[in-house]
């Protein structure tokens, strides 16, 4: 008998009941501001007759439109708190300005001053030492004094061709085609679909195939490639591949997931499906890694059709696309997978709401880059039942993805 779907270990969607941080049930009716005098209008609308009334009002802890009693809060705590939240915009600049300057790789060797980091990169002196000061601020780079800063472990995460390297990430995510999409992100709120045609005068996949974005394409894949690098030791470590032979990496872009399996298992044949642009990568990902006679690259597109196979990798991909899209994808699969064959799905997967949660800012890149988006558990499930396939397991593989492997019904 085949294992009963299992959980991500995280929580599902709270019940209704759930209560919100910072507000409490009221126990009982709201209190009246002064009690000897009635409420003039409806509805517990309080009206503010004298300035003396409005700085009551003000500083009242009771919320008699909605019946809830706003537990007393620290002011100047959660302005520092929204002046925080908001500094996010800026270190995402920092990240990008530390990773184009290559600061990261001219201090693998050791510490440097501003003066001497910015003739190598040819910056100005002065902005070079105002960033790298700013960077020390955010735990990017440490301070050694005179005029000196050092990588810590999170700035060595920004240098380039290093296993763990997140620059590649922080250029994408901070670069032409996602700051151009963050633009409209309100618009893509109102309209419930990412603004990237108005932004790009495309969606993010056809941008990336002109040939003028080429570069832009290329930092993209190798951005994938880094991040599969987080998750492909705990997938290939969990996923059998016992009894499998053909292995097709549905998306694969550089082909790091299924070149990763493998190496793993030299039984093996691999294939990337990928748009046109896409697959000379995987290509040469292969030829480097000494696979070429084993792998495939198949330009195509996984709306149409997909290649037959005993295992399909579909890391990253469903959540690029609505449920609709996602059943094509998925139904395509089914067609053509070989007896007894199975699709291995790797996302991340929204946890219990009001939690801290990698997956629900991705969540907010997904609605406004593409029309996709991250799901919980339920969400998932259900688009499997619809396109023919059910969940059997499902484990953490690191970085905050998890694997969920899929068996046709
Ligand atoms: C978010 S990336 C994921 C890449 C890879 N699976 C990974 O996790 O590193 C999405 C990939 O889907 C590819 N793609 C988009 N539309 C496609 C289509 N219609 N057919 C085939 N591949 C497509 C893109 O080129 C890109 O490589």
């Amino acid at each position: 008998m085949e294992p009963e779907p299992q959980s991500t270990g995280r929580r599902r969607k709270p019940k209704p009941t759930r209560r919100y941080s910072g507000v409490v049930p009221l126990k009982e009716p709201p209190r009246r501001l002064t009690p000897d005098l009635p409420p003039l209008v409806p509805h517990g609308l309080r009206p503010i007759l004298n300035p003396e009334r409005l700085l009551a009002v003000m500083t009242d802890t009771t919320d008699t439109t909605r019946g809830i009693e706003v537990e007393p809060s620290d002011p100047a705590a959660d302005t520092a708190a929204v002046f925080d939240l908001l500094g996010g915009l800026v270190v995402a600049q920092i990240l990008r300005a530390l990773a184009a300057l290559r600061i990261a790789d001219h201090l693998a060797d050791g510490p440097l001053t501003a003066e001497e980091l910015a003739e190598r990169e040819g910056s100005h002196p002065q902005a070079t030492y105002r960033l790298m000061r700013a960077a020390a601020s955010s735990g990017l780079l440490s301070y050694e004094g005179r005029r000196r800063f050092a990588l810590t472990g999170r700035g060595r995460l920004l240098r380039s061709g290093v296993p763990g390297s997140l620059r590649s990430l922080v250029l994408t995510q901070t670069g032409h085609a996602h700051w151009q999409a963050w633009a409209h992100f309100p618009e893509a709120v109102r309209q419930g679909a990412t603004q990237t045609r108005k932004a790009l005068g495309a969606d993010i996949f056809e941008y990336f195939a002109r040939p003028e974005n080429a570069d832009e394409a290329a930092l993209f894949a190798q951005a994938m490639g880094d991040l599969s690098g987080l998750v492909t030791r705990g997938a290939v470590s969990a996923v059998s591949t016992v009894g499998v032979s053909t292995v097709v990496d549905v998306g694969g872009s550089n082909g790091d997931f299924v070149l990763a399996l493998m190496e793993a298992d030299p039984q093996l044949s691999g294939q990337v499906l990928d748009l046109p642009h896409a697959v000379e990568g995987a290509r040469g990902e292969a030829a480097k890694r000494g696979l070429s006679d084993r792998f495939h690259a198949v330009a195509g597109d996984f709306f149409a059709e997909v290649p037959p196979a005993d295992l399909y990798l579909l890391k990253t991909i469903l959540h690029d696309w609505d449920d609709t899209q996602c059943a094509v994808i998925l139904r395509n699969c089914r067609s053509a997978v070989n007896e007894g064959g199975r699709v291995l799905v790797v996302e991340t997967v929204i946890g219990e709401i009001g939690e801290p949660d990698f997956a629900t800012r991705a969540d907010m890149t997904m609605l406004a880059m593409t029309n996709g988006m991250e799901r919980d558990l339920d969400e998932f499930d259900a688009l499997f039942a619809a396109s023919g396939w059910r969940r059997s397991r499902t484990y953490p593989v690191g970085g905050g993805y998890f694997g969920m492997e899929l068996l046709a019904v």
